[in-house]
């Protein structure tokens, strides 16, 4: 089995939460309400896999599945310049596919496997993950149908995770009716879309949410090797910072 690694944040706070990082050869979602920073934290993830081993990165090149059309090259350029990483060279490493719908969303990562074999790949992003299959599925009667697919899905990812050792970061939003998040929920009351087919896909579960204010609060909610500790972070023109 190869060696798994883990990927620096960027944040003193957000690495000693997770670690060290967030690891490869499995799923690490982050959730969390809109505005809270999940598309400004794989961004900085973006530029950091990309990094020299010694400063935490994994010298490798990214992937992104952009299904929400938040992917922006001008905010990897000016994250790339914090690090002191050629702006242009750092968006050339990523490749960015704008998923239009869910099945889309499956063929693009199917496809991505002939340049995961080359081994230069150590991150995946998807953000988000279920944008396309909550508009794709609306009805309650096509539930169990999205439910499937879903699962069938993640478990494609989990595979790629594991066979060419990359780590998977996938972004989700969290249900927007606080009576059902109430209900359901843990305890900060914010449930993850995707139900228990995503909680048991995610190895690494972190919930994002608005502190005081520009402050940000991330929380470890469920990690086989890390405890529910929080971090605080802020979101800054060069990425998520201390
Ligand atoms: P949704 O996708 O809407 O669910 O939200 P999100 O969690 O993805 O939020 P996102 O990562 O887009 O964070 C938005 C926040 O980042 C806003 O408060 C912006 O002000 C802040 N932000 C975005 N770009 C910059 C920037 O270049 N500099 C700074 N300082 N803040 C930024
Ligand atoms: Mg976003």
């Amino acid at each position: 089995r190869k060696k798994c690694f883990r990927i620096s944040t960027g944040s003193k706070q957000w690495d000693s939460i997770l670690a060290g990082g967030f690891q490869s050869c499995s799923i690490n979602e982050v959730y969390g309400e809109f505005r809270c920073g999940k598309t400004q934290l794989v961004h900085t993830m973006a530029v950091m896999a990309q990094l020299p081993k010694d400063q935490g990165g994994a010298e490798g090149r990214v992937a992104v599945i952009d299904s929400e059309g938040t992917w922006r090259p001008e905010r990897i350029a000016q994250i790339a310049e914090r690090f002191g990483v050629d702006p242009e060279l750092a968006n050339e490493n990523i490749v960015v596919g704008r998923a239009l719908n869910s099945e889309h969303q499956h063929e693009l990562v199917c496809g991505l496997s002939e340049r995961f074999a080359t081994g230069e790949y150590r991150l995946l992003i998807v953000d988000s993950i279920m944008c396309n299959w909550r508009t794709d599925y609306t009805g309650r009667g096509e539930l169990a149908d999205r439910q499937q697919r879903l699962g069938q899905h993640l478990k494609h990812m989990t595979l790629m995770a594991e066979e060419f050792n990359i780590t998977i970061m996938l972004v989700n939003q969290v249900q927007s009716d606080p009576g059902a998040s109430a209900l359901f929920a843990g305890a900060d009351g914010r449930k993850p879309l995707g139900g228990h087919v995503l909680g048991h896909a995610s190895t690494t579960r972190i919930l994002l949410r608005k502190g005081r204010g520009e402050e940000r609060v991330a929380k470890v909610i469920d990690s086989p090797d890390c405890a529910e500790k929080e971090a605080t972070y802020i979101i800054t023109t060069g990425g998520i910072n201390d």
